[in-house]
């Protein structure tokens, strides 16, 4: 399969079998996150690997900083979506989280470190692609809660780019058509003859 082959069949899978890769396997996904391009070198990537009772204790975290959100927010179905927290790692064997770690030079700017995380977090969608493994790419509010950070052992500066939830399909992918390239880009002086303007 060529690359813009692999591109174009990626999609998400939610829902996956209790199969756990293997670790070469998730060794293979990390490897091809750190290829990817970042400004002036920096790698400002880290990346957890969670498998096991891990996500049910993260799980529980989770849950517990839920809680403590909807306290300064009330909402009425609020148990329901507690439990949903709790076992929202528990959709894949594996969740891989991609972290972006703030800039220590002054030249670096932090949104080129959450991008280059990004490009980390797409290269393993598609390496996983290729390996015939399924991959989502999820976030939601507790990427951004500070008693999580501080569960993974992270500073409340450094950003969850992702949580990768990573497993084998169980279901077929939902076939998505993006609005054509042409829809999405406008070309400038492509018309024009470079040369009659030297
Ligand atoms: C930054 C980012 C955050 C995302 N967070 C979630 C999420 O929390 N839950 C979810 O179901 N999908 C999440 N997604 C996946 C998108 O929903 C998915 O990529 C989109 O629907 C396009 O479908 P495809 O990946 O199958 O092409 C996220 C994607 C990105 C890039």
């Amino acid at each position: 399969m060529s690359v813009f082959e692999i591109i174009q069949r990626r999609r998400s899978i939610g829902k996956m079998t209790e199969q756990r890769p293997t670790r070469q396997q998730i060794e293979h996904l990390i490897e091809a996150a750190t290829h990817a391009p970042n400004h002036h070198k920096v790698e400002p990537w880290k990346f957890i690997v969670l498998a096991g009772k891990a996500r049910a204790e993260l799980g529980q975290v989770m849950a517990d900083a839920l809680v403590q959100r909807l306290e300064e927010n009330p909402f009425d179905k609020a148990e329901a979506l507690i439990n949903k927290e709790r076992n929202k790692l528990l959709r894949s064997p594996v969740v891989i989280v991609a972290v972006a770690v703030p800039p220590r030079q002054p030249k670096v700017l932090e949104i080129e470190n959450i991008e280059a995380v990004a490009a980390a977090v797409e290269n393993r969608l598609l390496a996983a692609e290729e390996m015939g493994l399924a991959c989502m790419w999820r976030t939601g509010d507790a990427a951004y809660d500070p008693r999580v950070k501080r569960w993974l052992g992270l500073e409340p500066e450094d950003h969850i780019v992702a949580f990768v939830y990573v497993g084998f399909p169980s279901i077929p992918k939902l076939e998505r058509h993006p609005t054509s390239a042409e829809e999405k880009t406008t070309w400038l002086g492509w018309e024009e003859d470079e040369f009659s303007r030297m």
